[in-house]
């Protein structure tokens, strides 16, 4: 039987040594082009630097680099006016472009690709995008911080129930609960900036996988598109997707704090907890129940971070085991970095919007705030403090009051003083102080605790620090 696909002629970039063009399915799964579009500006930034260092150091004639330059803006300007003719035929964004340059300016086009590999090229470029693209996510993580501290300074003194298990544990402020995000989110931006540093070395000039013989200004290159330095080891530097790896893992973990935050939104909006409640501009209505206001935003929040843990997870698979240098495996990073970006782009923004939206129910969160026994230790902290109980007897005899309230159907407060006597002779009138909601939170003055002066004053020094 004759073999009827190979009908399309040879790739104009590298089809020296083809007699014909792939089959249609080759085509279709080698192809990037339809997602590695996205590194067209960094595509071109890296040829522009690339041609003046080829220049400079004498390897094309200035008038070539010229051409080159101007060529390469006029075909941003196509791109960005949507008149470009991508093709798949050119596989990826680096050919597309070159191609594009060499019709546009002729010969010296040809010049452009002059000791250098779209491996280095590819590896240059998604470093430039990540780089951006944590740029981008760690100012829009500082706007998050500086929405969620704005909430904990307005709610420094306003009390809430704090939980352990989901169960009521100890009553806290709502601006402390706020300020634990905002210490979430600044570890969040500091991983984001460790990655940076250690991403931000130009793998340009490594060529295929050995270097090159021209006598090319590796420094000069990767000082013109703002790396500290060039890549030390050319091998490492076409074949190693780390930088990528360690994106995805911040950005998961960011995601995963936001989610949790979500998951609260979700609970606190719900019938039964009725502690915040979200405008029409953060919710959505049911197209049968007609009284539902769902905290859809929210709710998506915690369901992306599935996508971006999921894009770590199958770029450590794509990379695992792959054999030194370059291997066309590598071309499935873009999708996963792209995705989980975008991804956590619009998480943040939501959770930022949300933040700013919501309205808590202060007088049910200070309600639910002392209900479940939440002032039970400082019941307990009172019989340390005062008549000197041990703290394990403290906490048996004040176990033992609270199954007597329970079986009672009181708070702690509840109970006389003669029933708290009997359980403990020494206990005082000034008992019932300790076991107010404000009592409790204004007593926990610990670093880092949750009494109103604390709150305020941590709210008020992440406002100027992010101001
Ligand atoms: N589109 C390719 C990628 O993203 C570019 C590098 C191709 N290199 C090669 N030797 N085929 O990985």
């Amino acid at each position: 039987m004759t073999e009827t696909l190979h009908t399309t002629p040879a790739n104009q970039q590298w089809g020296g040594r083809f007699a014909a063009g792939p089959a249609a399915v080759m085509q279709d799964i080698n192809a990037s082009i339809g997602f590695d579009k996205r590194l067209w500006r960094q595509d071109i930034r890296g040829s522009l630097a690339h041609a003046a260092m080829l220049a400079a150091c004498g390897i094309i004639a200035p008038t070539d680099e010229r051409d080159i330059a101007r060529g390469l803006e006029a075909i941003a300007a196509e791109i960005e006016a949507g008149s470009f003719p991508f093709t798949e035929a050119l596989e990826d964004i680096h050919m597309n472009i070159e191609a594009r340059l060499t019709e546009r300016i002729g010969e010296a086009g040809k010049r452009l690709h002059t000791g250098r590999s779209r491996n280095d090229q590819v590896a240059t470029d998604f470093r430039l995008w990540v780089r951006d693209a944590i740029d981008g996510l760690a100012a829009q993580i500082t706007d998050t911080m500086r929405a969620l501290a704005t909430r904990a300074a307005e709610h420094a003194a306003d009390p809430m129930p704090g939980f352990t298990h989901l169960q009521t544990a100890q009553p806290v402020t709502l601006g402390h609960h706020f300020l634990a995000y905002v210490e979430m989110l600044s570890r969040d931006r500091g991983r984001l900036a460790d990655c940076r540093k250690r991403l931000n070395e130009c793998p340009l000039g490594s060529a295929a996988l050995a270097g090159t013989s021209f006598p090319i200004d590796r420094e000069a290159t990767a000082q013109a598109l703002g790396f500290d330095r060039p890549t030390a080891n050319s091998l490492d530097a076409v074949s190693d997707r780390d930088f990528a790896l360690e994106f995805l893992s911040t950005a998961s973990i960011c995601a995963m704090h936001l989610s949790r935050l979500a998951e609260e939104i979700v609970i606190w909006c719900s019938a039964p907890y009725r502690f915040v409640r979200l405008s029409d501009a953060f919710t959505t209505g049911s197209s049968i129940m007609p009284q539902k206001r769902n905290p859809d935003a929210a709710e998506l929040v915690r369901a992306k971070t599935g996508r971006v843990a999921g894009a770590l997870v199958g770029l450590l698979t794509v990379m695992k085991g792959l054999p030194l240098a370059y291997a066309k495996d590598m071309q499935e990073d873009k999708e996963p970095v792209f995705d989980a970006a975008d991804a956590l782009a619009l998480s943040l923004a939501a959770t930022a919007g949300m933040v700013r939206d919501l309205r808590p129910d202060l007088a049910r969160l200070r309600e639910f705030a002392g209900s479940g026994f939440a002032t039970a230790t400082d019941l307990a902290d009172w019989l340390v403090r005062v008549p000197r109980l041990p703290f394990r007897d403290a906490h048996h005899v004040t176990g033992r009051l609270v199954a007597q309230a329970e079986a009672r159907g009181v708070d702690l407060a509840g109970l006389s003083l003669a029933e708290m006597r009997e359980a403990e002779p020494r206990i005082t009138q000034d008992v019932f102080s300790v076991l107010t909601v404000d009592a409790s939170v204004r007593s926990r003055t610990s670093q880092g605790g949750t009494a109103p002066e604390n709150v305020a004053r941590q709210a008020a020094r992440w406002l100027e620090h992010l101001a």
